[in-house]
């Protein structure tokens, strides 16, 4: 099968295309054949070596989670998918090898769902890492009610595109970063209050807008103090989701009663139906996709390199 492959941990330039042996799909497994993978920012962290003490290598690897396709053969053990089901899905494993920058993917059958004929190949390829990571985080951890306040972090990208209208469906006031160029953007998501964060102080525009601090803060950067600022613009007894690093030792944490976790996303095929129908049913808005062939797999990781992709770069197979 035609793939995405690297045999060395590296820069960009490792991803090769070529001829790979088809995988075979475990018992619990499904064969899907990829007619569309997306790019997430862990398919660059995982090929530049990072996070080794959590997620094993088998050189070489195909990277990627996330797919939409069609079923082409079926595990011993499972009983509830047929060959044809048009799916997507998340392809997470703590040990990655056969990913979706290929042809066919294998998947726990457990972490797939239908797709729905309304929504395309591509734009359901962009859904199921965001999806399950923004709604865990909102809905799961957050409990994030009617009437709370949640703070995005970087609203224009992949999970905030998506968090954003999610967190509009259950009600809350949305306040959001983005650069001046992405403001409309995630305005048409839903964003109550939009800062731009390359012409304010964030901490002090929220700080203005909601003095107590809000309900819930997603975090998705890392380094520059944004930690600390988080736990700052909580309420006591609010909530903190940090998308990549653990919270920061700080006494406020324990005394405000504020509840901090790194988060991991995690594949629920159960949670992917639901969340695909508040996609399909328009309760929810699609994010913005850009589509590229799969062969533009170096490109695409050189873009999400430099931190500034609109919603979500998809990959789709000739
Ligand atoms: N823990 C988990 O399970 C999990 C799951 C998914 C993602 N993550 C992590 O969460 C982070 C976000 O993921 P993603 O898929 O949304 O990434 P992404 O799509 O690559 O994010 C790109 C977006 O970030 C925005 N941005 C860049 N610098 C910013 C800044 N200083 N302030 C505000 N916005 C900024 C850009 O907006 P502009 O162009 O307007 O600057 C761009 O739209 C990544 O670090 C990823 O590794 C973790």
């Amino acid at each position: 099968m035609k793939a995405i492959f690297y045999e060395q941990h590296g820069t960009a330039d490792v991803l090769q295309i070529g001829e790979r042996p088809t995988p075979e799909p475990q018992d619990h497994e499904v064969l899907v054949e990829v007619v569309a993978t997306s790019v997430n920012p862990i398919d660059r962290r995982l090929r530049s070596g990072e996070l080794q003490e959590y997620i094993t290598r088998t050189f070489p690897v195909v990277p990627g989670w996330d797919l939409a396709g069609r079923i082409v053969r079926v595990g011993s053990k499972v009983t509830n998918w047929q060959i044809g089901d048009e799916v997507l899905g998340l392809a997470f494993t703590w040990s990655i090898q056969h990913g979706s920058y290929a042809e066919y993917c294998p998947i726990d059958a457990a972490s797939i769902t239908h797709k729905p004929a309304s929504i395309s190949f591509e734009q359901a390829a962009a859904l199921p890492l965001v999806s399950l990571t923004a709604w865990q985080a909102l809905s799961e951890f957050g409990q994030l009610q009617a009437g709370q306040s949640v703070f995005i972090q970087a609203g224009a990208g992949g999970v905030g595109s998506v968090a954003i209208p999610m967190a509009k469906h259950l009600g809350a006031k949305v306040y959001t970063t983005t650069s001046a160029k992405n403001r409309d953007y995630v305005k048409s998501l839903g964003a109550d209050v939009v800062i731009d964060y390359t012409s304010e102080d964030y901490e002090s525009s929220l700080r203005e807008h909601e003095p107590d601090g809000v309900n819930l803060v997603l975090e998705a950067l890392l380094g520059n103090g944004t930690a600390e600022a988080a736990i700052r613009l909580t309420k006591d007894g609010g909530r903190v989701a940090y998308m990549n690093n653990e919270p920061p030792e700080m006494d406020e944490i324990e005394q405000r009663n504020i509840k901090a976790e790194f988060l991991h996303h995690r594949p629920d095929g159960d949670m992917l139906t639901e969340l695909v129908g508040l996609y399909q049913s328009g309760n929810i808005t699609l994010p913005n996709i850009q589509v590229r062939p799969l062969e533009e797999a170096m490109d695409a990781h050189l873009e999400s390199e430099r931190g500034h992709t609109k919603g979500k770069v998809v990959l789709r197979l000739s």
